[in-house]
């Protein structure tokens, strides 16, 4: 075989492992499956005492189905096939007579934890990169391989559905707690633990009572619950997998393959073939940064404000030691404490969290710059001020180290002819909230050094964001097309239309947050200052003009076009949006990107498409703003 090797031990235990061939990590292709079935095809001619399968991958256990053949599903047959594919396989498995185990370790996703629940124990090895979960749903399909079927069998309906509607990944110790896994050891008993498990004889958990109602009598009551969550975050006709899912476990019992338009219906769905692409345009910018040996264990951040801040709590999060700088210790106080509030959200181990916040170390005489791999310059939007900086800096920094500036409107042509060496200096471009926003611009400065670039790109995937490559124009890529989009939206409410119904339009067209809310957030000075360099000298909007004058300037200064109370803009209700109005506000920023791509601004369409979707949450469904053009839409 190819992709698996079959091992006999002498008490009787099979030990199957998937080492797929020519890939790093493994994941379940046709031929992965196809010869699957000959090991159990074999088992049954020769029955093991015991069959535990594992994987022969230093990456983890099984990554999932291989995504690459959802592309090619050109007809229901051909959909309908690859469901049945693993439903049938891992229904043989789970009624196999010996005892089987799955021995969990590294991620186990989607198709391969589909396996491992038909197996009758799952062991999970408890170490960071173990992960369990069914993240189909975001590449806008189900679980159709029987995890509709057995993971709320396993770990109760509210749990299980929790887990395939959001797709979110659990750790070893979580999924012991849940059910999920039968043990969690760490790896250095895990063979020992693995073949006591298996012969041990044990029966399974069984589900609390509660659970066992909310899975008979109670479904319908449950399935309803998860319907009303799922509405208030995805519209049907944008995304319908996660409603087919609470569908297929409640009518049918997790088996897709009863309800075939159904099947046709999602796997084929536009939807999945956006999110599909998504996904591949995702793996791309991972890809960016490859290629440079560079990898950082310091970084410098000076200016401690919304954006330094919150960068180098990131950074310090993500493993990272950094120094903080400012122009005094009362600037950077804040910052540590808004790190300390928001990681502690995150990270509830009081050690892990203190050993994080040992990491985001105040710096207000700059001493960090000297020792640093990669410096990020974050102070006042001011060309002198940046000046005198990068002046300092130069004369003190290692020559091999990084130099980034954070600026989202000065040319770093301007910026770097006070360097000695100007082509060092890199835009490392971060959005606005730090933690969320997974994109960071990385900007090429005309004649700036490839390798540098390199350098950037493998630091951002470092503290795993995505890099985007784009060249030094005004508002590179994600600013420059936000300007005519949130310009047009103004103008339409200069027009008369409430804010409410402009933002309205732009959800059910399913962008995340609707423009006018948008600009509310950013800043209505920032969006003035942004409007001035990008909209190619048009007439600012009436409504910005008058709310910038009484220094209304959004949340911040708690009124801009809405009213904000503890954070949330306080809208009345939408009126129904004119026919068009939402086709009329993206056409702007569609038209822009289409430019930007044109003029080289960034590389090609699809990079343009990812820059956009990840930068600005752009509705991911469509496939970015260029497919969306090209009619690949729901
Ligand atoms: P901010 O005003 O919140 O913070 C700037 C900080 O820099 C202040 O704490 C200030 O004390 C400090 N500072 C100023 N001069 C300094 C000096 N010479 N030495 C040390 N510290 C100094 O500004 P914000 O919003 O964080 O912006 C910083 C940079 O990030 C700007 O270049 C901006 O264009 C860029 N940016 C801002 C985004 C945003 O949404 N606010 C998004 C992306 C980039």
């Amino acid at each position: 075989m190819k992709h698996w090797q079959v091992n006999k031990e002498e008490n009787g235990i099979v030990v199957a492992v998937l080492d797929k061939a020519g890939e790093s990590a493994n994941s379940l292709s046709a031929e992965v499956l196809a010869e699957f079935a000959q090991i159990l095809d074999q088992l049954d001619t020769y029955p093991p005492v015991a069959l535990i399968v594992r994987s022969g991958k230093a990456a983890g256990f099984i990554a999932g189905a291989d995504i690459q053949e959802f592309t090619q599903l050109d007809s229901a047959e051909k959909g309908r096939e690859l469901v049945e594919r693993g439903w049938n396989l891992f229904n043989r498995l789970a009624a196999v007579r010996y005892p089987t185990l799955a021995l969990v370790r590294g991620h186990c996703l989607g198709g391969g934890l589909e396996l491992a629940l038909a197996c009758r124990y799952l062991l999970a090895v408890d170490e960071p990169g173990t992960k369990m979960g069914l993240p189909e749903v975001m590449l806008g399909i189900f679980p159709g391989w029987g995890g509709m079927l057995r993971l709320p069998e396993r770990v109760g309906p509210a749990a299980g559905l929790d887990m395939m509607l959001t797709g979110k990944t659990i750790d070893a110790k979580r999924a012991k707690k849940m059910g999920l896994a039968d043990d969690s050891v760490p790896p250095r008993v895990m063979e020992q633990a693995a073949r006591q498990l298996v012969l041990s004889g044990q029966p399974r958990r069984e589900l609390p009572i509660m659970e066992r109602m909310l899975a008979g009598p109670l479904k319908r009551v449950v399935a309803n619950g998860a319907r009303k969550q799922v509405a208030a975050k995805a519209r049907r006709e944008h995304y319908p997998a996660p409603y087919a899912i609470i569908d297929i476990w409640e009518k049918h019992n997790g088996n897709a393959l009863v309800a075939p338009e159904l099947v046709d219906g999602i796997v084929r769905s536009p939807t999945a073939r956006n999110l599909v692409r998504v996904f591949f345009l995702q793996e791309r910018l991972k890809g960016f940064g490859k290629d440079s040996a560079f990898r950082a264990r310091r970084v410098h951040v000076i200016g401690a404000g919304v954006m330094g801040g919150d960068i180098a709590a990131w950074c310090a999060q993500r493993g990272l030691t950094v120094t903080l700088q400012d122009q005094g210790i009362e600037r950077i106080a804040p910052a540590i404490k808004r790190a300390h509030e928001r990681i502690g959200r995150r990270i509830r181990d009081k050690l892990q969290l203190r050993a994080v916040m040992d990491r985001l170390i105040p710096d207000p005489e700059g001493a960090g710059a000297a020792h640093a791999d990669v410096v990020i310059e974050a102070i006042f939007e001011n060309l002198e001020a940046k000046h005198a900086l990068l002046r300092q800096l130069d004369a003190v920094m290692r020559p091999d180290a990084v130099l980034a500036t954070n600026t989202s409107s000065l040319r770093l042509e301007d910026l770097r002819t006070v360097l000695q060496r100007p082509e060092r200096l890199v835009g490392i471009h971060f959005f606005n909230p730090v933690a969320l926003m997974p994109l960071v611009e990385v900007v090429a400065a005309e004649g700036g050094d490839p390798a540098v670039v390199q350098a950037a790109c493998a630091f951002v995937r470092q503290i795993d964001k995505l890099p985007l490559p784009v060249r030094s124009e005004p508002g590179f890529l994600v600013n420059a097309v936000l300007a005519p989009y949130m310009l047009e939206a103004m103008r339409a409410v200069d027009e008369g239309i409430s804010p409410e119904t402009v933002d309205e339009a732009m959800l059910a067209f399913g962008m995340p947050m609707g423009p006018i809310e948008l600009i509310d957030t950013v800043g209505l000075d920032i969006a003035m200052a942004a409007g001035q360099q990008l909209a190619g000298g048009a007439e600012p909007p009436r409504c910005l003009l008058a709310r910038a004058e009484k220094k209304q300037l959004g949340k911040k200064s708690g009124q801009g076009f809405y009213a904000w109370r503890d954070g949330k803009a306080q809208k009345a209700a939408a009126g129904t949006p004119p026919a068009g109005l939402a086709a009329r506000l993206v056409k702007p920023l569609i038209d822009r990107v289409q430019n930007l791509v044109a003029s080289g601004v960034v590389a090609d369409a699809d990079l343009a498409d990812a820059g956009v979707i990840f930068g600005t949450g752009f509705a991911p469904f469509t496939g970015g703003p260029l497919n969306y053009r090209k009619g690949e839409r729901p």
